[in-house]
C-alpha cells in the first residue's frame, strides 16, 4: 500500500540480499528523475551499470552502504566511499522530495566525520546539483566521465563538515 503521506523511513546497513531491490531503484532513479540534464543514450548506459548484478552487489558492499526503507521496503540507499567520499546516492522516484536522500545524506555526513574526515566530497550528476548545494557542498570542478561507451558529466563537490558532523568528539 502506497501511504498519501509517507512514514518516516528507517535506515540500515546493506545486506547481500538486498542487490536485486537496489538495482532497481537506481534505474528507476535514472530512468525517471534525470532525463532533463541526460540524453536517452545516456540514461541507458549509465542505468547499465547495474545490469551485471555480482560486479554491483560488488561495488555496493566495497562501501559502507545504507539502506532506507519504509514499511521495512527499500526505498533508496547511499554509501560512503573510504573516510570522504559519497559513492552512490539513489531514491527510488515514487518517493522522490520527501527527504530520502537528505536523511541518506545526513548519514554519511555523520560517518564521515566520525571516521575523521574534515571535509566530504562527491561526483554530483547535474540533476542533483542542486540537492548538494543546498546541503552546503560547493562545487570545485567539472569532470567529464565514460560510462559504457557514452560520456557524462558531473561536478566535484566539497563540503566542509562542522562540528556537528564531527561524530560528537569536539
Ligand atoms: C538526488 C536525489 C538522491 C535526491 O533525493 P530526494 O529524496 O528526492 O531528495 P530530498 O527529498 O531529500 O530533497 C532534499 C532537498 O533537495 C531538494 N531537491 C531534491 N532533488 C532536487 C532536484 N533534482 N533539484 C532541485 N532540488 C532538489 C528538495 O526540494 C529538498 O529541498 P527542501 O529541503 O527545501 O525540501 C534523487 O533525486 C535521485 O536519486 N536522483 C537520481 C540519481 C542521482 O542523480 N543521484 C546522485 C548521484 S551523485
Amino acid at each position: 500500500m502506497m501511504a498519501q503521506s509517507m512514514p518516516r523511513p528507517a535506515l540500515r546497513p546493506f545486506l547481500p540480499a538486498d542487490v536485486p531491490m537496489l538495482a532497481a531503484i537506481f534505474v528507476a532513479a535514472i530512468q525517471e528523475l534525470t532525463g532533463d540534464d541526460y540524453s536517452e543514450a545516456q540514461q541507458e548506459a549509465w542505468a547499465e551499470v547495474a545490469e551485471d548484478e555480482a560486479a554491483f552487489g560488488k561495488k555496493l558492499a566495497g562501501e559502507l552502504t545504507l539502506i532506507a526503507t519504509v514499511q521495512n521496503s527499500p526505498v533508496g540507499f547511499a554509501s560512503l566511499r573510504g573516510n570522504d567520499q559519497i559513492g552512490m546516492l539513489y531514491v527510488h522516484p515514487s518517493v522522490a522530495g520527501q527527504g530520502v536522500g537528505a536523511m541518506l545524506c545526513d548519514a554519511l555526513e555523520k560517518l564521515a566525520g566520525a571516521r575523521g574526515a574534515k571535509n566530504l566530497s562527491v561526483d554530483a550528476s547535474d540533476n542533483a546539483l542542486d540537492f548538494f548545494k543546498k546541503r552546503g557542498y560547493v562545487a570545485q570542478q567539472r569532470n567529464s566521465v565514460t560510462v559504457n561507451g557514452e560520456w557524462l558529466a558531473n561536478t566535484t563537490m566539497q563540503k566542509t563538515l562542522g562540528d556537528g558532523e564531527a561524530g560528537g568528539q569536539q
